[in-house]
């Protein structure tokens, strides 16, 4: 009778055991006690984490959050596995090394006899890619109907902007130049040519010309760029440092000026017109990296995962079309352009682009 039971239960235990091979191999799994503390990880949540054991352990699972999420979205998920309810949903994570991944996420809250959690089993599945893919199509629907709506925009708006500013100038022009409306006269015409600045800034973003490739020397290119945006009298206190030398490649030297200029201009806002920029520029046989970092505030974590999308922007007069107009620009050129926070804070932009 004895002899039968032990093998009931052993075999019961092999069964558990086999469910927690099957289970450790396939998913990134973690268990936390009633108070959120981790209390076990299994191998692939430490690989996908970069955190070993002993970080983890008694720690809850802020180690990991990637500040992409609400308050209230986590408020919610507690209130449902402390219920009692299975918890499922998208979770954008952190990893030691600063890197982002989604997690396909199902939290089940284990039971007591009095029907109260005693303790939480997190799975998760890495989605990474997909959220990836997703986001790559969001961008090309959304360029594909800006596409349309330019030449609608061009013509609509454009024009008559033309007009209105011509007919200013005439009437300013008509009045003696001590007169006190002419300095009124002059904001409204500044103001149109914001206007009309931020619509060419959506042509060029909405129909992008293929690059023309030419041998161009990166050098004169940058000191070319940071003059530009030094002209500019707001940014008279940026301190803007080049690199000593740069190597001569094949890109479209135009269009490369603008997505340097887009960089160093949102670093220069990002110090608020007082503080220090810095282009650097690594090459390798393969490829050749243009950083620009700067050491303001960094990435605002509201728009940190969106950065390259079309109209996403946190300031008061932007477009939030440059970073998605130089990505564009970078990636027609087969390179890559991604925003990471700095060594000591502020925001480094890195575009690569592949050598010859
Ligand atoms: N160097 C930077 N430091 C901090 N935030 C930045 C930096 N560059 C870009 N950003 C963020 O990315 C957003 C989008 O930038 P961008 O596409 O150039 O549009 P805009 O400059 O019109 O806002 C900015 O509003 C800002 O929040
Ligand atoms: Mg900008």
């Amino acid at each position: 009778m004895q002899d039968s039971a032990d093998a009931a239960s052993g075999s019961l235990f092999k069964e558990l055991r086999d469910i927690q091979y099957a289970l450790d191999r396939s998913a990134i799994v973690a268990t936390t006690d009633v108070a959120g503390k981790i209390t076990a990880t299994n191998q692939k949540f430490r690989d996908i984490s970069g955190y070993s054991e002993s970080d983890l352990l008694g720690q809850d699972h802020r180690i990991i959050n990637s500040g992409h999420h609400s308050k209230e979205f986590f408020r919610n998920l507690w209130s449902t596995i402390v219920g009692g309810e299975v918890w499922t949903g998208e979770l954008c994570n952190r990893a030691k090394n600063g890197n982002a991944y989604w997690v396909d996420t199902t939290i089940v809250p284990f039971l007591d006899d009095a029907g109260v959690p005693y303790q939480y089993m997190a799975i998760r599945f890495e989605i990474t890619g997909r959220k990836r893919a997703e986001t790559k199509l969001r961008e090309q629907e959304t360029l594909a109907r800006l596409g349309e709506m330019a030449a609608v925009v061009a013509h609509e708006v454009k024009n008559p902007l033309a007009g209105i500013r011509g007919a200013l100038q005439v009437i300013s022009g008509r009045m003696p130049a001590d007169a006190p409306d002419v300095a009124v006269l002059g904001d409204i015409q500044d103001r149109i040519d914001g206007l009309d600045q931020m619509v060419q800034d959506l042509l060029v973003f909405a129909r992008p010309t293929p690059p023309t490739m030419g041998q161009t020397a990166l050098l004169p290119l940058i000191s070319g760029t940071v003059s530009m945006l030094s002209q500019d009298s707001a940014w008279a206190g940026v301190e803007i440092v080049v690199p000593e030398t740069a190597p001569t490649l094949r890109v479209d030297a135009a269009q490369l000026q603008v997505v340097l200029f887009n960089l160093l201009l949102n670093a220069a806002q990002a110090v608020g017109g007082d503080g220090r920029v810095e282009v650097a520029v690594d090459t390798t046989p393969e490829w050749c990296e243009i950083r620009v970092g700067d050491d303001g505030p960094g990435l605002d974590p509201a728009v940190r995962d969106r950065l390259f999308e079309p109209f996403v922007t946190t300031k008061h007069r932007g477009s939030g079309l440059g970073l998605a107009t130089a990505k564009r620009v970078v990636e027609m050129h087969h390179g890559t352009l991604v925003a990471d926070s700095g060594p000591n804070g502020g925001t480094v932009l890195s575009i690569r682009l592949p050598v010859e």
